[in-house]
Order: C-alpha cells, then sequence, then structure tokens
C-alpha cells in the first residue's frame, strides 16, 4: 500500500470538492481530490443553471470565471405563469440591482476541472473502495486506483462526495439528525438545441401540472414538466414532451415556442434533505453530501458554494492564522444559510407544483397566496430577495485577504 499525505482530503469532485479545491489551492493549502467516478463523466452531468451573485464573486475570488464572464446571461427578472397568466418579477427593481447569471452548472464544473488540470494538481479519478476513517483523531482515507491499495493520511476529510457518497454513511448514526421530505412528483427535464421561448425564464403554475422553461445560452434551451413518479424517461417521446409543454403554457409563449430534437432527457426526483451537524470532528460535509434541495428556485449548486466559502475561509484562517474559530462555527453558519434555501426551495415547489392529494380548500388558499404575493411589493421583494440569494456574513473577500501563500 501507498502511503500519502497531505493537508485536506476532498472526496468528490462535483463542483462543491473542485471549488473548494481552487480555493485551497489559491491559499497554497495542499489538498488531493479522490473521485469514484471518470472525469468525462463527472463533466458530462446536466444539473441546473442559476448563479446567484454571491456565487459568481466566489467564482471569481477562486479565478475561474473567465467564461462565466464571457458566456453567463445576465437575467434581471423572472416570469411566473399563472393559470394562464403571466406576471413579471422584476428581481434587480425588487433588490436594488441584485440580478442572477445564467450559466450551466455542467459548464462551471468544466472550468474548474480545466483549471484545475492546468495547475496540475493532485486527483484519483476512478478511484475504488473509497473509505474514510479515524475522523476524530488522525484521518484517513483508504481507496485503491488502477488496482493499487492508497492510503492518505490528513489533518481534515471534506466530505463533497454527494447525496449518495460515503463520508455521511460514515459517521454513526447517534451523531446526526437528517430531516427529510420526498415529493410525490419528479421533473421530466429535456435538453435541446433551439433558441429559448422568452428571454427571461418562466415558472409556470397550471392545471396540468409545473412546467419550466429555462436555458443555457441564447441558442440552447432547457424545459421541465413535472410528471408522476410512476413515469419513465422511455415513456416520453420529445414529440409528446412538446405537445404538453405547449398544453401547459400561455397562448403567445405556445405559439412562439421552437421545438427541436432532445439532447438530453431525464427524470429526477423533488427531494429536500439536510443533515445536522455538518462537522464531525475533522470530516466536514459540504454540498448535496449534507443537504438537498427540490430544484424549484436552482439553490443545490448555490448552497453548495456557500457551504465551501464557509469551509475555505475556515481552513484558511486555520492554516494561516492558527485559529479554530471558523472551523468550530462552520456547521452553524452553514446551517442558518441552508435552512433558509430550504424553507425558500419548499416553498416554491409547493406553491407551483400540482399536489394529487391537494384538497379545494387547500388549492384555494395556494391560489389566494399567489395573488397575494404578486399583487404585494413587500411579498414580491421576499420573493426576489431569496430568488436572487442570501447575502454570507463572510464576504468573498475574507478569503481574498488571505490568498497567495
Ligand atoms: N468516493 C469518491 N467520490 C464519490 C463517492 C465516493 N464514495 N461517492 C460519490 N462521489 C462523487 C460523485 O461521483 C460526484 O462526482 O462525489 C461527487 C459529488 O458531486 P455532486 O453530486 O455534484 O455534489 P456537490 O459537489 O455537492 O454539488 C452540489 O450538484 O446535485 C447538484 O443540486 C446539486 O447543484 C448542486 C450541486
Ligand atoms: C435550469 O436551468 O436547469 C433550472 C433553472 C431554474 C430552476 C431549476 C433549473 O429553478
Amino acid at each position: 500500500m501507498e502511503i500519502l499525505n497531505t493537508k485536506v482530503a476532498i472526496i468528490g469532485a462535483g463542483p462543491a470538492g473542485l471549488l473548494l479545491g481552487q480555493l485551497l489551492y489559491k491559499a497554497g493549502i495542499e489538498h488531493v481530490i479522490i473521485e469514484q467516478r471518470s472525469a468525462e463523466y463527472v463533466a458530462s452531468r446536466i444539473r441546473a443553471g442559476i448563479l446567484e451573485q454571491v456565487s459568481v464573486d466566489l467564482l471569481k475570488q477562486a479565478g475561474v470565471d473567465h467564461n462565466l464572464r464571457k458566456k453567463g446571461l445576465l437575467h434581471s427578472g423572472v416570469e411566473i405563469l399563472i393559470q394562464g397568466k403571466k406576471h413579471r418579477v422584476n428581481l434587480s427593481a425588487l433588490t436594488q440591482g441584485k440580478h442572477v447569471t445564467v450559466y450551466g452548472q455542467t459548464e462551471v464544473t468544466k472550468d474548474l476541472m480545466q483549471a484545475r488540470e492546468q495547475q496540475q494538481l493532485l486527483s484519483f479519478y476512478e478511484a475504488e473502495q473509497v473509505q474514510i476513517a479515524d475522523f476524530d483523531s488522525q484521518p484517513k482515507v483508504n481507496f485503491s486506483y488502477q488496482g493499487k491499495a492508497y492510503q492518505i493520511e490528513c489533518d481534515f476529510i471534506a466530505g463533497c462526495d454527494g447525496y449518495h457518497g460515503i463520508c455521511r454513511d460514515s459517521i454513526p448514526q447517534n451523531r446526526l439528525k437528517t430531516f427529510e421530505k420526498v415529493y410525490p412528483f419528479g421533473w421530466l427535464g429535456i435538453l435541446a438545441d433551439v433558441p429559448p421561448v422568452a428571454d427571461e425564464l418562466i415558472y409556470v403554475q397550471s392545471e396540468r401540472g409545473f412546467a419550466l422553461c429555462s436555458m443555457r445560452s441564447e441558442t440552447r434551451s432547457r424545459y421541465y414538466l413535472q410528471v408522476p413518479l410512476t413515469d419513465h424517461v422511455e415513456d416520453w417521446s420529445d414529440e409528446q414532451f412538446w405537445q404538453e409543454l405547449k398544453l401547459r403554457l400561455d397562448p403567445e409563449s405556445r405559439e412562439k415556442l421552437v421545438t427541436g430534437p432532445s439532447i438530453e432527457k431525464s427524470i429526477a426526483p423533488l427531494r429536500s434533505f439536510v443533515t445536522e451537524p455538518m462537522r464531525f470532528g475533522k470530516l466536514f460535509l459540504a454540498g448535496d453530501a449534507a443537504h438537498i434541495v427540490p430544484p424549484t428556485g436552482a439553490k443545490g449548486l448555490n448552497l453548495a458554494a456557500s457551504d465551501i466559502a464557509y469551509l475555505s475561509s475556515a481552513l484558511i484562517e486555520y492554516y494561516v492564522q492558527g485559529s479554530e474559530q471558523g472551523i468550530d462555527e462552520y456547521s452553524e453558519k452553514c446551517l442558518q444559510r441552508v435552512w433558509k434555501a430550504e424553507r425558500f426551495s419548499w416553498w416554491m415547489t409547493h406553491l407551483l407544483h400540482r399536489f394529487e392529494s391537494e384538497t379545494e380548500f387547500e388549492h384555494k388558499i395556494k391560489q389566494a397566496e399567489l395573488d397575494y404575493m404578486l399583487g404585494s411589493q413587500a411579498a414580491m421583494m421576499a420573493m426576489a430577495e431569496n430568488y436572487v440569494g442570501l447575502p454570507y456574513e463572510i464576504t468573498p473577500l475574507d478569503i481574498a485577504g488571505h490568498t497567495e501563500h
């Protein structure tokens, strides 16, 4: 067995793990990434595509915003289509000039991977039998790579290995508490090289169920339909998808919709999930390993980014200033922001989707809530403030202050 030593072992090369690696590199902190999938697989996963301003700032801080600045689309509003009528949420006007950036998570991942390759940082892709041990004393990561056994001895382990990873499962049950809500439907998503139906995203509430018109660029669209969990992606032809989407849209959008062959089609279940705490001795959970949100509101990647802002800052504080304060506060700070994003994602999901179990009374109450929101400046401000992203307690500048050691 080959034994390696490093300061931080990062499990998982999704956006959370890669961004942490990049920020640690910038601060001169030695680390290694261990990922079970191939680099090609990681770089081709299709996920959501809306970045909060704070996430964009962090990517800039990490020095990986070159393509983002060139290709990201700034959106200052979103449309909500309720029972056939469109309403614009003027995000910028409601949040004193803030906006969101449309840029695919796949692209964020590729940008981070490219930076990592250029910087020749150590990553083990296609690692097998990844296991973590002794995270209360002298942490270790064991795995095999190209048929050879490895052990990494480190100061800290960052569990960035997603919802199905091994880090959370390695924690004794009596040391954590999990909170979960599973929704009784999924999102059928399609990616197509057709121009988007509108300049801004359209969130659709209709009698036939929720739909979302999103985009990746001016020539690539991403659309979603709420579907029963019993549906299989093979049962949905492209033709059927476009037909159903048209039925959920307003006449103007229906008319404008450009259809075409799908380049990706999949069904994703919707779930809210939180693990408490997010730190166990020298093991930190971050991103999807610690929490999941339903995609309504696109908070998943943004929450992973805010975890990493706190974690990188805490580790830099530890190595540069010898202070454990950031490490001690990591879990609490993350969870404060996590629960607010959980609430917002749950609320948007609840309000815009059709639930089979909903009584007529509940349906009426929902419509009244939407009606109230659209007519109230205060309620619209609350929606916009959450959509563009709640501010961090630490600013990316805190990280900037410690870079390049
Ligand atoms: N060993 C090593 N790597 C693992 C293991 C394991 N045992 N288990 C999982 N992984 C890897 C996965 O292959 C994946 O590449 O961990 C990575 C986790 O990445 P993500 O699932 O993308 O999670 P995260 O980086 O936290 O990103 C959060 O992704 O799912 C979306 O909505 C979510 O946008 C959010 C973002
Ligand atoms: C997407 O573009 O994939 C997307 C956008 C907004 C969401 C969810 C997904 O709320």
